[in-house]
């Protein structure tokens, strides 16, 4: 069978084919207990599901326009003004079938092949595989101090003149880092000086914790006019608990959104109109959800954070945001992909090797599955690799026998 170039070089999403993994083990009967996941545990809103099962009770489920519904666009402006206290206008919007797709399209309609496009590792496994498929080039800057926060020496020592933009991504997955208001300053003014594009993707904005907040980027930009090149990324299936629903946006200058519009009109059409309407029942309803999930997720950070810290050997910068762990575990074994294997193989825990984020020798673990399954899970991974651990562990009547180093 012969592929094309595209087929050829984009890999598979990891933390998919984790999520297959798992589904597949469980239907076996296999005690797995899953820390690579990349979605709340909740339930998505009441107000997304009435909304939703009101469109669907009307028999009306047609085609929505390309870039996305009216009562949509709306409920996007709401968003927008209350969260980032911006008005933005029903052209500066595009309505996704989820915030990949929104991702996906912007860089679509702004990259020309070989054009180069930056990030900070670690970073989100999709970026370099999306800037692929454009044809362009993914440039990972990897913060020279050794922590998961660039500093803009770092950014600025990888632009080159192919550099079309950089993608932020704060609170960043997987690290859970959040970056100081000053560095998103910073960029954004560097990036409106150079007219680079600045692709910022907030979709876990709303999840930071202890009083850490993510900076906006609009406190900083000097041009509003249709040449600015900021554009920022959101969406519902995070903070709404709303992952299957698959809707997310882009907020940008009227032609990438136009631009994008076109595009995404001929590969998916826009998002099916009966999530839009979920969406918009999430945003304009009751938001105390939101809420109740991030305090659920600071509650098993803490618990996941004191495993961490409490496991010699393991060095970990705590996450302030996002529902991820990111901790070094080299100190056990350098090559992530085998330690990964070793634990779902051996103890039957998934966590992501974090070289698929672009940095060797961590594990993503996280936070976002019960209380109970962070403690078993940690408590196995210990077992697994620590060499002082004792020689047999039961996982319910299972015995395990230690005999790997
Ligand atoms: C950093 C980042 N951006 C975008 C997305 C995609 O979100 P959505 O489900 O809206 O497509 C994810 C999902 O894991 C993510 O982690």
């Amino acid at each position: 069978m012969s592929l094309g170039l595209i087929g050829r070089n984009v890999g598979e999403s990891v933390t998919l084919k984790m999520n297959e993994t798992f589904a597949i083990l469980k239907a076996k009967g296999e005690p797995v207990i899953h820390l690579g996941g990349g979605e709340p545990k909740s339930k998505a809103p009441i107000d997304a599901i009435t909304a939703v099962a009101s469109q669907l009770n009307t028999g009306e489920v047609r085609y929505a326009p390309a870039d996305g519904s009216v009562d949509m666009k709306k409920a996007v402006i709401r968003y927008t003004q209350d969260n980032y206290g911006r008005k933005v206008s029903p052209k500066n919007i595009i309505v996704s079938s989820g915030a990949k797709q929104a991702l996906m399209v912007a860089l679509q309609a702004i990259l020309d092949p070989q054009d180069e496009v930056l990030f900070p590792a670690p970073y989100w496994v999709s970026y370099p595989d999306m800037v692929k498929l454009c044809g362009a080039i993914p440039v990972p800057v990897v913060p020279e101090d050794g922590t998961f926060t660039p500093t803009m020496e770092d950014i600025t020592q990888n632009v080159s003149s192919y550099t079309k933009a950089i993608i932020i991504n704060s609170p960043n997955n997987p690290s859970g880092a959040v970056y100081p208001a000053e560095f998103i300053k910073e960029i954004v003014e560097y990036t409106e000086k150079k007219g680079i594009y600045l692709i910022m993707d907030d979709i876990y904005q709303k999840l930071v914790y202890n009083g850490v907040k993510a900076a906006n980027p609009y406190d900083y930009v000097k041009d509003f006019s249709d040449n600015s090149k900021l554009i920022v990324i959101n969406g519902v299936s995070k903070a709404y608990a709303m992952t299957g629903f698959r809707i997310g946006w882009a907020i940008g200058n009227t032609k990438v959104i136009k631009a994008m519009a076109n595009i995404q009109g001929h590969q998916t059409s826009g998002p099916s109109i009966l999530l839009q309407k979920a969406a918009i029942g999430a945003i304009n309803g009751v938001q105390s959800s939101v809420e109740s999930l991030r305090v659920t997720l600071e509650n098993n950070r803490r618990v996941l954070v004191n495993h961490l810290k409490a496991f010699d050997g393991v060095h970990l910068i705590e996450p302030q945001g996002t529902f991820y762990s990111f901790a070094d575990f080299s100190a056990f074994e350098k090559d992530s992909t085998k330690l990964s294997k070793l634990l779902l193989d051996k103890v039957r825990v998934l966590t992501v090797p974090g070289v698929e984020f672009g940095m060797e020798g961590h594990l993503r673990i996280s936070f976002c599955g019960s209380i109970k399954d962070i403690t078993e899970g940690m408590e196995r991974i210990k077992w697994a690799i620590d060499p002082n651990s004792p020689n047999e562990l039961y996982i319910g009547d299972r015995k395990l026998i230690r005999d790997w180093k």
